[in-house]
């Protein structure tokens, strides 16, 4: 586990971000006046009711009452979790994103495996230049000195301690043997030998480039093919993709992603212009993966071979994509010709046919009909009952969207249930709960504290001056606790931005209470003295309700019992002072 992100960082980030640049990326954007717009991302429209407001960094659908902060819109549209969303902002702005050290959050330091790891690389790199033979290989693979370059590919020397030597020290040798890289000698502890000999290395990164392991391929005939890291601390295969950090380092604008099977694959595909290909490493196509790339992406195409184990591996990814379609993403699948791969087709037929049967591939609901279909005999009433009885789970998996309707009417129609939706609609979809919950935040009384709370939060910068008297501390006033907090939060980090503000809030109970109150149209909010006067008009207001609270408790103590000298001069002079009578 690493430790805590620092709150200092989060804010900072925050002001650094501009939501306009977050959602254009994933949803383009037209400028309209003041604002930005575009159809709403979560809810099905015809015409724009989505917009972004850059002075405020906040997106509102006016149809169907999403809104949010940036990272609010990554969580939302790309599915992730706060951390991560925290992350993908700070990498897209090439900012590494620092721990807290704590002692029970800390995670061991792998930083001494990851330099190991990225010297390895360097290292076969180097080697790779001084084999002829590597080079050969290369060639005859029809792959360029750029695309290798490119990938980092490299050459293990035939040694048993070429990565061995490349340890100074003895934690050097521990790093490395973490990393993988090193096999103990039988029955001696301590002492290695290299994992990979004379092999074409591979080197796998992780998002932010790092290497954290290999893959590497037998030049001439032998087993295994291709040998790759174990798991370490570093390198988790379910977890990672080959070629995913190329691909969105080299193409701007990156919109849809192919995965295959093999290293080969990708760097074959990259070498006849596909740039955006992954690989799997070894293994069938987990989740973990799949959501990795639609955070980056909504159009992904599996590819397999047209065999029996290549429509396997693919009904396993369909499997584990179906919890995680959202509408708008577009999943095809793509079969090649019997015996041939990605790396034999586009060497065939080029970019463009390549290019035009990922066009053409299957959609990930065609495929799940078709599929479900060969399974069963469709003329007979049973076979369509059990069509049925196959198809309703892998419904199930699918989130509420208009994507799962379509397909659920497909396949109620394909077993001729023809007004009867096979599985049924979820009562109330998340758009309405959405709405209702939205329209209901826009008649909110006025009161002080609520106008106070909402002028601190749209102009913190002009109210960092603003001063509430300490007697309201700890009053009895509605949400005076809220006002508070927030106006020490401001004393204290009077550089915060209002959305940076809300950010510390999004845990907390009260988070959507100031979300409305900080889009509560305050008039002349933005002028400095007017922002300051109402401010300070509304806590002498609120004072004054204090004290007529106070003058009233001790009026109607005074009827039971006498007062004390103290409390007599106490209401003495609130009696003088009790002019106006404003309740909050
Ligand atoms: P080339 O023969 O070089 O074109 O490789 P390929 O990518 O066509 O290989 P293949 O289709 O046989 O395998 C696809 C992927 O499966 C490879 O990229 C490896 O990740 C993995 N793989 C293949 N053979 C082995 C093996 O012997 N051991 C392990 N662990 N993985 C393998
Ligand atoms: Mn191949």
């Amino acid at each position: 586990m690493a430790g805590r992100i620092p709150q200092h960082f989060i804010d900072s980030l925050i002001n650094q971000v501009d939501i306009v640049d977050v959602i254009d990326a994933r949803v383009p954007l037209k400028k309209k006046g003041h604002e930005y717009t575009a159809c709403c991302p979560f809810h099905n429209e015809k015409t724009p009711s989505f917009t972004v407001s850059q002075q405020k960094q906040f997106y509102h659908c006016f149809g169907c009452g999403a809104h949010g902060t940036a990272i609010g819109f990554l969580m939302e549209y790309e599915n992730m979790e706060f951390v991560d969303a925290i992350e993908q902002l700070a990498a897209d702005h090439h900012i590494d994103v620092p721990r807290e050290d704590s002692p029970h959050t800390q995670g061991p330091d792998n930083s001494g495996v990851y330099n190991m790891l990225e010297l390895a690389a360097e290292q076969y790199q180097q080697a790779l230049k001084q084999s002829q033979r590597a080079i050969d290989y290369l060639k005859k693979r029809g792959l360029s000195g750029e695309i290798s370059k490119d990938y980092g590919i490299g050459y293990s020397p035939d040694s048993w301690d070429f990565i061995l030597q490349q340890g100074q020290s003895q934690t050097d040798i521990k790093d490395l043997a973490s990393g993988g890289m090193l096999i103990e000698k039988n029955a001696q502890a301590g002492s290695y030998y290299d994992r990979f000999r004379d092999r074409i290395m591979f080197p796998i990164r992780d998002r932010r480039g790092r290497t954290i392991g290999f893959g590497g391929r037998i030049l001439d005939q032998g087993e295994p093919k291709y040998l790759n890291s174990p798991e370490t601390p570093v390198f988790h295969k379910g977890k990672e993709l080959y070629g995913l950090f190329e691909a969105k380092k080299s193409v701007r604008n990156l919109h849809t992603i192919v995965i295959v099977e093999g290293y080969m694959d990708v760097v074959a595909l990259a070498q006849n212009g596909i740039r955006y290909a992954v690989a799997t490493l070894g293994t069938a196509t987990t989740a973990d993966q799949i959501s990795l790339i639609l955070r980056s992406v909504k159009k992904l195409v599996f590819c397999y071979d047209g065999d029996r184990a290549g429509k396997k591996a693919a009904w396993k990814a369909l499997e584990n994509t179906l919890p995680l379609m959202r509408d708008g993403y577009e999943i095809r699948f793509l079969f090649l010709p019997d015996g041939e791969d990605p790396d034999t087709m586009v060497r065939q037929e080029g970019q463009q046919a390549f290019e035009q049967r990922l066009q053409n591939a299957t959609p990930l609901s065609d495929f799940l009909i078709n599929n479900l279909q060969q399974q069963t005999d469709m003329s007979s009433m049973d076979g369509r009952a059990h069509f049925a009885e196959l198809a309703k789970p892998l419904l199930n998996k699918l989130p509420e969207s208009i994507f799962k309707d379509l397909v659920n009417e497909s396949v109620s129609k394909v077993i001729g249930l023809h007004n009867k939706r096979l599985v049924e609609a979820a009562p109330v979809s998340q758009a309405k709960a959405g709405n209702a919950a939205a329209s209901k935040g826009r008649h909110m009384r006025i009161t002080n504290v609520r106008l106070a709370i909402g002028l601190m939060l749209q102009q913190p910068a002009l109210l960092k001056e603003a001063h509430l008297p300490d007697a309201l501390r700890g009053s009895e006033i509605q949400g005076i606790s809220t006002l508070f907090e927030l106006y020490d939060m401001i004393k204290a980090n009077p550089e915060l931005s209002s959305v940076a503000i809300l950010e510390r809030w999004r845990e907390h109970e009260m988070g959507a209470y100031l979300n409305k109150l900080l889009h509560w149209s305050i008039p002349d909010a933005e002028n400095k003295a007017t922002s300051l006067t109402m401010f300070q008009h509304a806590s002498e207001k609120m004072l004054q309700a204090l004290k007529n609270q106070r003058l009233e408790a001790l009026l109607q103590q005074s009827q039971q019992s006498a007062l004390n000298q103290t409390e007599m001069t106490e209401l003495q002079q609130l009696m003088q002072r009790s002019s106006s009578n404003n309740q909050d």
